[in-house]
């Protein structure tokens, strides 16, 4: 299981609630590693459309989980996360609306979370871990020292996503982002095998008003007594 002696603050929430800035935000200045665990549901769902396994081949798709040959590193020039799979570099292709979608089918496997647990516990080391997702404080690390759950509205969140696609050039249309999103955090929150909820003694913030700057400094005021802790162990 996980080293109590390695500090670990788990951000779990929907998509667009902004954990994912949050995380990276976090990590760079405390200098901690970040687990990036959408980015896992995401790479088994392109590996495989690319190979071929259907959403129905349980132990195919499990097998592939633990096996898949990834790679997380930072870009030399501008520290941005860079995503690698079998080789290639897909940080652009994971983030395709249709690769989320299948992202979060796959995620409701059992057999698919089970095969994904040892890897993500791999990225608990020293000085510290950020660990995103879903299920990071009540599934992977539930006894992480600082426990966050960020959510926002679901139209505000849409927006948000809208706002970054359209940034990147993609053909969104609103309504249905809304409708996507719903669709999304239905499915992630309804699933029986670790389900999108609240860790019971996780910090809850709401970032629906809050600029990235204040919700970055709520949690920074969380964490630091844990950072204070570990530089002085
Ligand atoms: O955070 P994201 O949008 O990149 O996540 C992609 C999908 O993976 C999302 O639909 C839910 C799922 N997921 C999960 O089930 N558990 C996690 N810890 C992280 C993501």
């Amino acid at each position: 299981m996980t080293n109590k002696a390695i500090p670990i603050v788990t951000i779990d929430g929907p998509s667009g609630s902004g954990k994912g800035t949050m995380s990276m935000m976090l990590a760079r200045k405390l200098g901690f590693h970040y687990l990036d665990s959408g980015a896992l549901y995401r790479l088994l769902a392109l590996a495989a459309s690319r190979h071929k396994v259907a959403l129905d081949n349980i132990e195919g798709l499990a097998v592939l989980a633990g096996h898949m040959d990834i790679t997380f590193a930072m870009k030399a020039d501008n520290g941005a996360p860079q995503i690698i799979l079998e080789g290639e570099d897909v940080s652009t292709q994971i983030r395709a609306e249709e690769i989320g979608l299948l992202a979060s089918k796959v995620a409701a496997i059992p057999e698919v979370r089970a095969a994904l647990l040892q890897r993500q516990h791999a990225f608990a080391a020293k000085p510290g871990l950020i660990a995103d997702g879903r299920d990071m404080g009540t599934v992977v690390f539930p006894s992480a020292q600082v426990k966050i759950f960020l959510t926002a509205g679901a139209d505000e969140r849409a927006k948000r996503r809208y706002k970054q696609l359209i940034e990147k050039g993609e053909n969104v249309n609103l309504p249905a982002l809304i409708d996507s999103v719903r669709e999304r955090d239905e499915r992630d929150s309804q699933r029986a095998v670790s389900p999108l909820v609240p860790a019971p003694d996780a910090h809850q913030i709401d970032s629906t008003d809050l600029s990235i700057e204040e919700v970055l400094q709520l949690i920074l005021d969380l964490v630091q007594p844990i950072n204070v802790e570990a530089a002085a162990g």
